[in-house]
């Protein structure tokens, strides 16, 4: 997995340079220019490249078949985000977890996959390396770079030099710029609170006990502080479509388990910030997570009358025996192994559209997100 990098530094020389001739001959007013090409410096790397449609998918057994992924290659999707729990290397040694991804990487289906596509990743517990781990797990720094060895950052990556693997791509390559933001759930995440024996209702009348409560410490936080800073900048790239990768479940009900309704303020601030960026700049922005081991689309009503969609894809290998209860579920759950795709911009179509798909070839959900 070695991929193309190029660093914000020759991107704005670039610019710079491209910027100076333009104005020499166009009338459209220097501000204006000068402003998108200091909105696209932002974004951590920038990538020439046409997308138009972006696969993702999460939880993968590395030493098990991946079916879905040559469902996947027969769409022909321009990027495939790997959304977390891309190997389960649960472990205190981190030679485990470096078997793990070299047991991915032996998969015959994953380099199929990396060989038809461009490979994005960011992690969720398992592959940071233990269940339901945030800031305190004491091998975060070495499991880094095992991550971004194996996802081939390129040395001088602007997520080696810093705490965490939250990063962003932009994709400028065609007629619409195509800007992805991997978020990093794990790396600064406080404890999150254990529940005191409530029981839950899942599909089928599965019922469950709820692992655990929302925050009620209002400084408790998900991202760090670090993390939102970095964010509030990257809302602000100008771009054709925003994509918001989080390894767990963004837009959905409080279901007991894992997600960031776990965080009610955070959400609130990621709606927050969503809402001003949108005023400054309306960009067709949607949530792509993983984790849960089932597919749904999942709309929580932002701020502003905005409606924002989480379009979750869980998992290539992982199944589970009921989908939770989610009163924000508006398609899915699909139980079987599967992957999204989001398709951007197609003439004639919705602004954005979704589908999930699974490992038989089945489209089992399609869904015009943005119109
Ligand atoms: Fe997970």
């Amino acid at each position: 997995m070695r991929h193309r990098y190029r660093c914000n530094f020759t991107f704005a020389l670039v610019i710079i340079v491209v910027s100076s001739a333009y104005f020499s001959c166009h009338t459209e007013p220097k501000t204006i220019i000068l402003r998108k090409a200091e909105t696209k410096a932002a974004a951590d790397v920038i990538v020439r490249k046409e997308v138009r449609s972006v696969a993702f998918g999460s939880c993968a057994q590395a030493e098990k078949p991946m079916p879905v992924l040559d469902v996947t290659i027969q769409q022909k999707p321009d990027l495939f985000v790997w959304l977390g729990d891309n190997v389960y290397g649960d472990t205190q040694e981190i030679s485990t977890l470096q078997k793990a991804y070299q047991t991915l990487g032996n998969n015959p289906f994953f380099q199929r996959l990396d060989s038809a596509t461009r490979l994005l990743a960011t992690w969720d517990d398992h592959d940071y390396g233990w269940n339901d781990a945030g800031r305190h797990y004491p091998l975060k720094e070495a499991s880094k770079e095992v991550f971004l060895d194996f996802w081939g950052d390129a040395r001088d990556a602007p997520r080696r030099n810093r705490e965490g693997i939250y990063t962003s791509y932009l994709f400028d390559g065609g007629k619409q710029d195509v800007h992805v933001i991997l978020l990093d759930t794990r790396t600064f995440r406080d404890n999150l609170v254990r529940s005191q024996s409530i029981i839950l209702e899942g599909s089928q009348s599965f019922t469950y006990m709820a692992d655990y409560e929302p925050q009620r410490n209002p400084d408790s936080t998900l991202l760090g502080s670090d993390q939102w800073r970095w964010l509030k900048k990257q809302l602000a790239v100008e771009a054709d479509f925003r994509i918001i990768a989080s390894s767990t479940q963004f837009g959905i009900e409080w279901n007991g388990y894992e997600s960031w309704a776990n965080f009610p303020r955070q959400q609130e601030k990621m709606l927050r910030l969503l809402a001003e960026a949108e005023r400054q700049k309306p960009t067709p922005t949607v949530f792509i997570t993983g984790d849960v081991h089932y597919a749904e689309i999942s709309k929580v009503s932002g701020l502003n009358g905005m409606d924002v969609y989480d379009i979750t894809a869980s998992g290539i290998t992982s199944t589970w025996d009921f989908a939770t209860r989610n009163g924000n579920r508006i398609a899915g759950p699909v139980m079987e192994n599967n992957v999204g795709i989001l398709h951007l911009g197609r003439p004639g179509m919705a602004k954005v559209s979704a589908e999930i798909w699974d490992a038989s070839g089945q489209l089992r959900v399609e869904h015009s997100v943005l119109p």
